[in-house]
């Protein structure tokens, strides 16, 4: 099976009917609760029920998806499809032109992790511009390799910073270090441009980032050179079966995320 294609095929659907959908009004409207336990909003469900929909009849899928959670579409799945369906509701919700769909995929186990993702589509909503990566074939932006190739120095970085009151001392350090900050409201969004080189840091402090806004674009940063860690260094390994909240660094090069772990190590303990 061919999981991008299919992926593109969901993207274009999910882009027409989130675009008519904002068009006419209520697309806030409140309609349960998710399983991440945030509220769904009408365009939330509205998009997952494309994904689901699409997946269901494509063949033997395992999905996590944000407000349904975990549901088994086949007795013995092939492939786990990790899914949010609009990652940046806030943004769509109030004509901020950064939103996606995010779709991983990855060959389904019991212990299936981020590690496991093989294939990875992220579409901005709004713009049209659609990230996809396969493992060890590369990342592309539109069609076109992109890479993180020529990063500045830490001096002249822009980071991606998400914290809280409580954690903002941690980040003191990096911040006193880098150029500028840029935040979007998007993780999924952001980590492709950090693969793209558009940003050159993402880092996210607040244990509140959940494994599906990140599985896609993380292999979309892997895979055009970039770094994806926890704040202590570690590999991430977060479950690809349940929804589960991390904390994550991301740096364009091997050089600049040392120097960024250097920086929040001082602070740790
Ligand atoms: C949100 C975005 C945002 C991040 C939040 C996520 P959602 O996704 O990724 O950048 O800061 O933690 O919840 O809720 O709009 O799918
Ligand atoms: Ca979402």
């Amino acid at each position: 099976m061919n999981l991008l294609n299919l992926a593109r095929r969901i993207g274009r659907e999910v882009r027409e009917a989130v675009a008519g959908a904002l068009a006419r009004g209520g697309a806030d409207r409140e309609v349960g609760m998710g399983a991440d336990g945030t509220p769904t909003e009408a365009i939330d469900r509205l998009a997952e029920e494309i994904v689901l929909t699409r997946l269901r009849e494509a063949g033997d899928f395992f999905v996590l998806s944000e407000e349904t959670g975990s549901v088994a579409l086949a007795e013995e799945p092939a492939y786990v499809a990790v899914v949010d369906p609009i990652d940046g509701s806030y943004n769509a919700l109030h004509s901020l032109p950064f939103y996606a769909l995010s779709i991983a995929f990855a060959p389904y186990s019991e212990g299936a992790s981020l590690a496991d993702v093989c294939a990875a589509y992220v579409l901005n909503l709004y713009s049209g511009d659609e990230f996809t990566a396969e493992r060890g074939r590369g990342a592309r932006c539109n069609g076109r390799r992109i890479t993180t190739a020529g990063a500045p120095e830490l001096g002249r970085a822009t980071a991606c910073v998400y914290t809280t009151p409580q954690s903002i001392d941690l980040l003191l350090p990096l911040l006193r270090r880098i150029k500028r900050v840029r935040t979007l409201g998007s993780a999924a969004l952001e980590l492709c441009h950090v693969a793209r080189g558009d940003m050159d840091l993402f880092v996210d402090v607040r244990t509140y980032l959940r494994n599906i806004d990140v599985a896609a674009a993380k292999l979309v940063l892997r895979e055009a050179g970039g770094v994806v860690t926890s704040l202590e260094g570690e590999r991430l390994n977060a479950s690809l079966l349940r929804i589960e909240r991390l904390n994550l660094v991301a740096s364009r090069t091997e050089e600049l995320h040392c120097q960024v772990l250097h920086a929040l190590r001082r602070n740790f303990k």
